[in-house]
Parts: C-alpha cells; structure tokens; sequence
C-alpha cells in the first residue's frame, strides 16, 4: 500500500460554516437558508487553491470547487468523477499532489474535516447565529491550539435571514 507524506511549507486551511450546535449539513444541503455574504467570502478566501473534499460532499447538489483544481476523497476506485476534480484514495494522498501548493484548503465535511483537523495551519470558520437539525456536524477541536485573528460580525438583513460572524484561527505554534 503506498504512504504519503505531507510535506512542511505548504498551508493546510479548512473552511467550514457551522450552526450554534456545530450543525453543517442536512440531508447534503446547508441546514440554513443561502447567505450570500458567506459564499461572498468563501470565493474570495479560497481563490486560486486548490480544494479537497469527501466524496459526500462533491455528491450534493451544493457542491463547491476551484477552478484550479480538485481533489475527491473516496475509498471506490470506480466513482465517476468530472472533469475538474481527480480522485484521492486518503487525505494523506490528496495533500501529497498539493505539496508544490502554497496554500490547499479543505472544504468539507464532517468525516474529512475531523481527519484534517490535527493537520490544519488555520481555519476559516462562519459562524451562523442560529440552531438547525442537522446529520453532519463540525467537529470539537481544541480552540487552545489556535487564535482567533480575524471577526467579522454579519447582523441579519433583508438577503441574509440569520446574522453570522467570520472567523479566522491560525494555530498558535504556526
Ligand atoms: N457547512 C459546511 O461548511 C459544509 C462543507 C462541506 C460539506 N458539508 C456537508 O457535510 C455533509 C457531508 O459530510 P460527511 O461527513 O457525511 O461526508 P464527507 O466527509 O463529505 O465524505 C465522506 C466520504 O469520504 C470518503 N472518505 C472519508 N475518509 C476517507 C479515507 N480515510 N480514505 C478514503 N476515503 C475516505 C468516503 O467516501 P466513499 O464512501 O466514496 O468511500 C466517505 O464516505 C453534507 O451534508 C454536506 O452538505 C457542509
């Protein structure tokens, strides 16, 4: 079986939105209504990386990519994928393709967020003010290792129903 190595330099960032009960998705979709201010972010933050997602989350009707490319996280080697995005059987692996990166950013969701985690350099979290059903969740990490660098605060309007912040951890020792 190959190993895979991730190499230091490179900048591992998840991005991720998260109700107050740490809520991301439903059913594959957002558990909230579209906040476009956070999609807004979310393209100006990741432009230009390269992105990295579970198979479950590129499967959804909501799917999000780069346009510089993609990696699809996946244990079938057989899942048909388009053009854009490659196959990763491990993160491991799809961090390895990405070492020449400055920066990769994962996008989700709760299976591959909780194995990128102890991996992650910073992440760029939105938090929605609300509580919403969820079947996937953002998982407890230890805010400890981190600071907080930037928030911004979003109060709810006519095209945003639910108020939000934006923040940014960047690990502490980083
Ligand atoms: N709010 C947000 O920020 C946000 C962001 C992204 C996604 N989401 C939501 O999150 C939900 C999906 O999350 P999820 O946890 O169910 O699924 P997921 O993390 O997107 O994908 C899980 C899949 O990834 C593959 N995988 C996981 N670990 C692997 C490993 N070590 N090696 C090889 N393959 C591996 C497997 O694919 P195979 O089954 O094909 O082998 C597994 O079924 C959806 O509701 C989506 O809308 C929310």
């Amino acid at each position: 079986m190959p190993r895979f190595f991730v190499v230091i330099g490179m900048k591992i960032s998840l991005i991720a939105a998260m109700s107050q009960n740490r809520a991301i998705g439903l059913r594959g979709r957002l558990p909230w209504p579209h906040l476009p201010a956070d999609w807004e972010n979310f393209f100006e933050v990741t432009k230009n990386c390269r992105m990295i997602m579970g198979r479950k989350s590129y499967d959804t009707p909501d799917r999000l990519w780069s346009e510089v490319g993609n990696f699809v996280i996946t244990r079938q080697a057989d899942f048909p994928l388009d053009a854009g995005f490659e196959r990763a059987f491990s993160l491991e692996e799809a961090l390895a393709c990405c070492q020449a990166d400055d920066e990769v950013f994962v996008i989700g969701g709760e299976e591959i967020f909780r194995q990128a985690l102890p991996l992650a350099h910073s992440i760029h979290l939105t938090l929605v003010n609300g509580t919403f059903e969820g079947d996937a969740f953002f998982p407890e990490f230890d805010e400890n290792a981190f600071k907080i660098t930037s928030k911004q605060d979003f109060v709810a309007d006519l095209r945003h129903p639910y108020a939000f912040s934006l923040l940014v951890y960047e690990r502490a020792s980083s």
